[in-house]
C-alpha cells in the first residue's frame, strides 16, 4: 500500500524517533509499504517519520541511484546506531520526499559504520560508503528530527525559504500523495 509522504512542517519530521519494537506484528507489512511507497515516489530512501510514524526504522535502495554499483544495497534499517563516521566531507546536491522540489548541497562524510537489526531480526554491524552511506546518513537524521535542508548556507537557505513555506502549507507539485502540516482549507489532508 502506497503511504501518503509527510511534508516539511509537519512535527513528527522534527521529533526524535522512538526505537522500535521488533516483535510489534504491524513491523513487515509496514516495511514492505515504506519500500512500496518509495518506489512509488522514485525515492532511494524513506524513514518511518515521512509516513508519520515516529519509529526508528528508514529504508534505501540505491540501486534507485546507480542499478549496477549499488544492486545488492537494498536494505531495512531499524533501531540504527551510527557508531563512526570517517573521511573527507564531500559535497552533494540532496533532496527529500518530504520536500518536494527543493535541493542543496550537503557535506557529509564518505564513510559510516552502522549498527542495526535487518528484515530478519539480526544485528548487523558494517562499514558503508559512496551513496548508500549519504542514503544512510540522510535517512539517520529524519529518525533524530533533522531534515537536510537545516544544513543549507544561510544564502541557500534564504533562497528556498518561501518554497519551503508553501510547501509547509500543502503547495506542492509532488507526483505521489502527501500529508501536509497545514493546508489552506484547515485540517491536514490523509
Ligand atoms: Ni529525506
Amino acid at each position: 500500500m502506497i503511504l501518503p509522504i509527510y511534508l516539511y512542517g509537519h512535527p513528527v519530521l522534527t521529533s526524535p524517533a522512538l526505537e522500535v519494537d521488533l516483535t510489534d506484528p504491524i513491523l513487515p507489512g509496514l516495511i514492505q509499504d515504506m519500500f512500496e511507497t518509495m518506489y512509488a515516489a522514485s525515492g532511494v530512501g524513506l524513514a518511518a517519520p515521512q509516513i508519520g510514524r515516529p519509529m526508528k526504522l528508514f529504508v534505501m535502495d540505491a540501486s534507485g541511484f546507480d542499478e549496477k554499483r549499488f544492486a545488492h544495497e537494498k536494505r531495512v534499517f531499524v533501531n540504527p546506531i551510527i557508531l563512526q563516521e570517517e573521511g573527507e566531507p564531500w559535497p552533494f546536491n540532496e533532496g527529500c520526499l518530504s520536500i518536494p522540489d527543493v535541493r542543496g548541497d550537503v557535506l557529509r562524510k564518505p564513510r559510516v559504520q552502522v549498527e542495526w537489526t535487518d528484515q530478519d531480526g539480526k544485528r548487523q554491524l558494517q562499514w558503508f560508503d559512496d551513496m548508500p552511506a549519504r542514503i544512510i546518513q540522510h535517512e539517520y537524521d529524519h529518525l533524530l528530527g533533522k531534515l537536510f535542508v537545516g544544513y543549507l548556507s544561510p544564502l541557500r537557505r534564504q533562497m528556498v525559504q518561501r518554497r519551503l513555506q508553501s510547501i509547509q502549507k500543502g503547495s506542492t507539485n509532488a507526483a505521489y500523495p502527501v500529508c501536509a502540516a497545514s493546508p489552506p482549507g484547515g485540517r491536514p489532508k490523509r
